[in-house]
């Protein structure tokens, strides 16, 4: 086994071999290797996806407190480094939280709608509001684990835009049309900053895909 210069031969907390234990440059070229190699077909279960990238992530959050212990890098380099993510972060992070608050005010207004949905429609047109809300929950969870990811704090509170009480169910209907192509065009704001994230990317694009179809969906059933 070569010798190395300055590691410890055994981890005083693992016991492992110094070789065992990845230096911080090592890891995060491993990090940045596991994100380009990501393989297609295993994000094709959404879900499976953002946990993956969840731990992808987590390995990249970390790996800037790992390399300040590191005795041997420059004070210029890290800088540099940390800098542009942690800008580009704020950026995705403020757009997520954008697009979570629409997501929880979807909810809410689904819900209600449901409830106040009369006659022969509360058949098809309450049963669709609520898979809605349960569509809204599974998007706002996704983005809630992006943001997580992304080291950012989710909003806890919807978009404030007025939900409109109604029991005409055309008004009901124009109101999600109005909610779901904005949701739409807050999602369209995130795929650029994602395009370089795989996994975040995959899950932004599978969001805006079920934005876009939910668009079509009430425009049909508004005879449009
Ligand atoms: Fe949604």
């Amino acid at each position: 086994m070569p010798k190395k210069e300055s590691a410890p031969r055994k981890s005083a907390m693992t016991g492992k071999p110094a070789g065992a234990m990845k230096a911080p440059r090592a890891m995060k070229a491993a990090g940045a290797r596991k994100i380009a190699v990501v393989p297609k077909p295993a994000l094709d279960d959404e879900d499976s996806a953002l946990d993956l990238d969840l731990d992808l992530d987590i390995e990249e959050e970390e790996a800037p407190v790992r390399k300040a212990a590191a005795p041997r890098r420059t004070a210029a380099e890290p800088t540099r480094k940390a800098a542009a993510p942690k800008a580009a972060s704020a950026k995705l992070v403020q757009l997520l939280n954008e697009s979570l608050g629409w997501e929880l005010r979807a909810q809410a207004m689904y819900a209600h709608y449901a409830a106040y949905v009369k006659g022969l429609e509360s058949l098809s047109l309450a049963e669709h509001f609520e898979e809605e809300v349960t569509e809204s929950l599974g998007h706002a969870k996704k983005v809630r684990g992006i943001i997580a990811a992304l080291g950012g704090e989710a909003v806890s509170t919807r978009d404030d835009t007025e939900i409109v009480h109604t029991e005409d169910t055309s008004v009901m209907l124009e109101e999600a049309l109005k909610t779901e192509s904005a949701a739409a065009a807050a999602y369209q704001k995130i795929v650029p900053l994602v395009k370089d994230h795989p996994v975040f990317y995959h899950a932004i694009y599978h969001i805006l895909k079920d934005e876009t179809a939910a668009v079509i969906e009430v425009e049909t059933l508004l005879g449009r």
